[in-house]
């Protein structure tokens, strides 16, 4: 079993583009509810003013919130309580690092769909891949290391075509970086369909990574199941109060979101007008691919400043960070370039 990898750390005048992180400092209000908490006590294990405070605004019940230490945990709780030895869970591939091991840690087998050469989710193939023993199916959008998104439309023929006993998971990490019109968005379709869970998080858009607080809404069972599943009192205090105040702040901090958009496209432009072949962004990161040079792309990307996430034998994925990172990022992936052109133009050696 391979090791979950974080991105690496970077060296001081470095920046660490690898774990699609929000560049932004804490608002000084998310500091305050922070210092504010009583970190002798116990959290409310149930996160119950953040939940009563997410239904309000997804317009469903407490009972049909879950709370976790990231979505993560979620995804983990929910392929846990659903999945065992000799049970399927199907994903695309490439999709997000963590999901294999989700799967093989709750005894269950992965079913990799691969993805379609434009680096999207081939959601006719995942549908194709169900069995009997299907018993999750995970979509992300937009997808993390591709950023491309499943449109609306995609997405309900998938779900006519996929059995009601079938639980779909719609991973929404990066779903406020999304300004396409006809991606799917995942809340108001839980009322149309029973096996649908939506997961969200406080990681990327709310720059609360280090704190670890994300959700997921879905049908009370599920959420229940979820919960039976979960590791007691993992959602510190911190986090959910945390949350609570950035949902209040959400203005501003969705302001932000917009310029880190607005960056990710002009940084794709460039990359486009580089002669790179670049998937349109939809979340916080770029997926340069790389192929059967990554190892190599990342290590020049290292020279130049960049950390990014290398992911043999497909690509490197890059997120969009402080403005500052911009010019290395675009030095470096120009080098990449030209060194490859250069290569390609030298007379095979015998
Ligand atoms: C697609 C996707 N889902 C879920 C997560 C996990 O986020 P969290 O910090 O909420 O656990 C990530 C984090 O990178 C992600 O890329």
């Amino acid at each position: 079993m391979i090791p979950y990898r974080q991105g690496k750390p970077a060296a001081a005048d470095a920046f660490k583009l690898s774990s699609n992180e929000n560049p932004f400092e804490p608002l000084a209000a998310v500091r305050d509810a922070i210092a504010d908490s009583s970190i002798n006590r116990y959290p409310d294990g149930a996160a119950t003013a953040l939940r009563e405070l997410l239904a309000a605004r997804y317009e469903v019940t407490p009972d049909e919130v879950q709370v976790g230490a990231g979505s993560v945990a979620i995804l983990a709780q929910l392929i846990t309580a659903a999945a065992t030895v000799g049970d399927e869970v199907i994903y695309a591939w490439r999709s997000f690092e963590a999901y294999p091991s989700l799967v093989m840690v709750a005894g269950a087998t992965s079913v990799q769909v691969p993805n379609t050469p434009d680096h999207r989710h081939d959601l006719s193939a995942m549908a194709a891949a169900v069995t009997d023993r299907t018993r999750v199916i995970i979509v992300c959008t937009p997808n993390n290391p591709t950023g491309a998104i499943v449109t609306a439309d995609e997405f309900e023929t998938f779900m006519a075509s996929v059995p009601e006993n079938v639980l779909v998971v719609l991973d929404e990490a990066y779903a406020e970086f999304v300004f396409d019109e006809s991606a799917v968005v995942g809340p108001p379709l839980l009322k149309k369909y029973a096996n649908l869970v939506v997961l969200r998080t406080f990681s990327k858009a709310y720059g609360l990574a280090g704190l670890r607080v994300g959700y997921a809404l879905g049908a009370e069972y599920i959420m229940d199941a979820a919960r039976s599943a979960a590791i007691p009192l993992s959602v510190i205090e911190p986090a959910q109060r945390a949350a609570i105040v950035s949902l209040e702040h959400e203005t501003e901090l969705l302001e932000r979101v917009k310029r880190i958009a607005v960056l990710r496209d002009q940084v794709w432009q460039a990359l486009i007008d580089q002669g790179w072949d670049v998937p349109r962004p939809h979340g916080n990161f770029l997926w340069l691919p790389t192929g059967d040079e990554t190892a190599w792309a990342a290590s020049v990307f290292a020279d130049f400043g960049i950390v990014a996430r290398a992911l043999p034998p497909e690509g490197l994925r890059v997120s969009v960070g402080e403005a500052g990172s911009v010019d290395k990022l675009l030095k470096a992936s120009a080098e990449v370039v030209r060194k490859l052109r250069t290569a390609a133009a030298q007379p095979a050696l015998d």
